[in-house]
C-alpha cells in the first residue's frame, strides 16, 4: 500500500539501554505525524525496543533474517523467531549484506517469500554501484534486481512489501542522489512493477545520505514515498526532523 514511511536503519549501532533512551526521546515528537515511523534495530535491541514502543506509534523492524524455518544454521535468525516477539518489519537485501555477506537476488527472493509467509513486512533494498551508474547501466541493474527479487510474488503480496532504492555510492558517503535522479529511478521501479503485477500501489523509499536538510525535497517528489535512513537515524533530533519533514 502506498503511504509515507520513514525507516531508520541503525546498522550495527546502539546498545539496548541506548535504544530505550532513543525511543523514549523520539516518541513524543513523532506522535502526531501520519508518516509511518519505523526503527530497524540490531537483533539484541529488538525485545527491549518492542517493549518501549508500546503506546507509541513507532514500529520496529529487524535488519536481516534467514529464509529457513529452523535448523543447523549457526548464527542465523529464523522468520518465526522475529514474528513470535512481534517484530513487524525486516530489511532484506541491504547493499551491505549483498557486499559483505554474499547476498544475491536469489537469496533476497527466498527471504522475501519467507518473510511474507510469516506475516513480516519486508523492506527490500535495491541499488546500483557508482561504476554501474557511470557506465549508464543503473536502470538495467536495478530493474533486474527488482524482477528477480520479486519473482513469484502476487499483486496482493506487494501490499505488504516496501521497496528501498539505495544507490550504493550514496550510502554513508554524504553524497545524495539528486532528487530528480532518485525520483526517476523510483518511477522506473514503479513502472516495472506495474508491468509485472498490473498494480503500482507500492511504497518506494529512497535511501543514501538522507538528512533533515534534504528530506523534504526528496520525499515530496512524485514517486518517492519516504526514506530509509542510516547515519541520520542515530540522532534523535535529526531523525525526528526527518520524520516530520512535512511540518
Ligand atoms: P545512510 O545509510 O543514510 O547512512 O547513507 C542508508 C542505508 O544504508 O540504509
Amino acid at each position: 500500500m502506498r503511504r509515507k514511511v520513514i525507516a531508520g536503519n541503525w546498522k550495527m549501532n546502539m546498545l539496548p539501554n541506548e535504544a530505550i533512551d532513543f525511543i523514549n526521546a523520539l516518541a513524543p515528537s513523532v506522535k502526531n505525524t501520519s508518516n509511518e515511523t519505523i526503527l530497524c534495530v540490531p537483533y539484541t535491541d529488538l525485545f527491549y525496543s518492542l517493549l518501549t514502543v508500546q503506546e507509541t506509534n513507532i514500529h520496529i523492524g529487524a535488519q536481516n533474517m534467514h529464509w529457513e524455518e529452523n535448523g543447523a544454521y549457526t548464527g542465523e535468525v529464523a522468520p518465526e523467531m522475529l514474528k513470535c516477539i512481534n517484530v513487524e518489519y525486516v530489511i532484506i537485501g541491504h547493499s551491505e549484506r549483498r557486499q559483505y555477506f554474499n547476498e544475491t537476488d536469489e537469496t533476497v527472493n527466498k527471504k522475501l517469500k519467507a518473510a511474507l509467509k510469516h506475516e513480516l513486512k519486508p523492506i527490500v533494498c535495491v541499488g546500483e554501484t557508482l561504476e554501474e551508474r557511470e557506465s549508464g547501466r543503473a536502470e538495467e541493474v536495478v530493474t533486474m534486481q527488482i524482477l528477480k527479487s520479486l519473482e513469484g510474488l502476487t499483486a496482493e503480496d506487494l501490499q505488504n512489501v516496501i521497496i528501498a532504492y539505495e544507490p550504493i555510492w550514496a550510502i554513508g558517503t554524504g553524497r545524495t542522489a539528486t532528487s530528480e535522479d532518485a525520483n526517476n529511478m523510483c518511477k522506473t521501479i514503479r513502472e516495472k512493477i506495474k508491468e509485472k503485477f498490473q498494480s503500482d500501489d507500492i511504497t518506494i523509499l529512497y535511501g543514501g545520505s538522507v538528512k533533515s536538510a534534504n528530506a523534504k525535497e526528496l520525499f515530496t517528489m512524485s514517486d518517492i514515498d519516504g526514506g530509509l535512513v542510516g547515519g541520520a537515524s542515530l540522532k534523535v533530533d535529526e531523525f525526528s526532523k526527518i520524520v516530520n519533514f512535512d511540518k
